[in-house]
């Protein structure tokens, strides 16, 4: 055993019992003849005890493998080996790494089982709102389909203020409807998420602005925009949100001017696209820049602007679900612009396409 060690060795004995890795020499009769402190430590043995004793452990493979080794502290080690057969003076040996993975497999597991219970806790949340929002809108049904049966019935015994309070009451549900919904579209962005692909900006706008045809038509509203890069993103999910802002624009317009909005983008950044979204509406006071973000947050009451007050809330989450982030900039009685930086797809980053601007307008 000991002859096989020559003293030149000894300078590599030394390095090698500074390294993190356990290592062993196998003879050829299954001996082991070498090991540094770390093969030591990780069998729980002292290098005498281990040197000269038979390595049971097969040792013809040259993959690498995971042993388990008990520990003495009752703890179970998950080691790394690998083998690669040597050829000394004839003699076929064979070198054997140790490689302790026990904390990084600890920590995958830990992780592992919390993202588990994080999928449990999204499945409940995402039960929960289906059984809420099917749960409720029963009810407010019956009510509704109620209301217009005493209307019916009662037609001609009912006073004027009577018909006014059951047409409140019907549109009180259609709202309870609208916020249901809407909470449950917010409530699903991350569990109902489609993956994250390539998709060109032209027809998310262009999808987005299709759903929009009647209130711009109405509005007399003038959209332009310049070319769009391609995004990596959830096409859906993307088009909502592009939804959502040109939306805002045309409902909180100035009754003074023709409500125009323009989308602009800005690629300097390589990797993302800055896409803003500029209107030239009521303005937002700089002190509620936050709170418009929340659920159910509006600065209108609804019967001179009507809304649920979520769609900025499901726009800031569809943008977190994407990696990115949404601002504003706005001054009362001008306009406002909200800029929202997305992911952009690699390949399509081209000078030509950041700097050449083309309005593309009216729609
Ligand atoms: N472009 C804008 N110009 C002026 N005010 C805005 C603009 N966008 C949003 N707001 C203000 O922020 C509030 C929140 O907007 P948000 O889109 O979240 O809800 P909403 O438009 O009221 O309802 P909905 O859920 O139907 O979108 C609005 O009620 C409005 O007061
Ligand atoms: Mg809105």
């Amino acid at each position: 055993v000991t002859g096989i060690m020559s003293d030149r060795d000894i300078v590599s004995t030394l390095a090698l019992d500074r390294l993190a890795e356990g290592v062993l020499l196998i003879d050829d009769s299954g001996m082991i003849a070498y090991a540094n402190s770390e093969a030591a430590h990780l069998f729980g043995k002292s290098l005498e005890d281990l040197l000269g004793t038979a390595f049971s452990l097969p040792v013809r493979t040259e993959d690498e493998v995971e042993i388990y080794i008990p520990s003495a502290q009752g703890r179970v080690l998950t080691v790394q080996m690998q083998v690669v057969p040597l050829d000394a003076d004839g003699k076929s040996l064979s070198l054997i790494s140790l490689h302790d993975v026990t904390t990084v497999i600890e920590a995958k597991r830990a992780l592992e089982a919390e993202r588990r219970a994080l999928e449990d806790s999204n499945r409940n949340l995402e039960e929960f709102a289906s059984a809420i929002s099917h749960d409720l809108q029963q009810p407010l049904n019956t009510i509704a389909g109620l209301l217009q049966i005493l209307e019916m019935n009662a037609k001609d015994r009912l006073t004027e203020d009577d018909k006014a309070s059951i047409d409140s009451a019907v549109k009180g549900i259609l709202r309870m409807n609208d916020m249901i919904h809407g909470l449950l579209n917010y409530a699903w962005i991350h569990a109902h998420g489609q993956p994250m692909e390539p998709v060109q900006g032209r027809k998310i706008l262009d999808k987005a602005v299709a759903n929009l045809r009647g209130a711009i038509d109405a509005a007399g509203a003038i959209v332009t925009f310049e070319p769009l890069p391609t995004f990596l993103g959830d096409e859906s999910q993307l088009v909502s949100l592009f939804q959502n802002l040109i939306d805002n624009g045309l409902k909180y317009r100035s009754p003074d001017r023709v409500p125009s909005i323009h989308v602009t983008v800005d690629t300097r950044d390589p990797g993302q696209a800055i896409v803003s979204f500029k209107d030239n509406g009521i303005g937002i006071p700089r002190e509620s820049f936050k709170r418009i973000f929340s659920t159910f947050k509006r600065l209108q009451d609804n019967a001179s602007c009507p809304g649920v007050g979520l769609g900025l809330a499901i726009c800031k989450r569809i943008v977190e679900r994407h990696g990115g982030s949404i601002w504003l900039e706005s001054q009362l009685g001008a306009g406002t612009t909200f800029h929202v930086a997305l992911p952009q797809e690699m390949q399509m980053l081209s000078k030509g396409m950041s700097t050449a601007k083309r309005a593309a307008g009216p729609t």
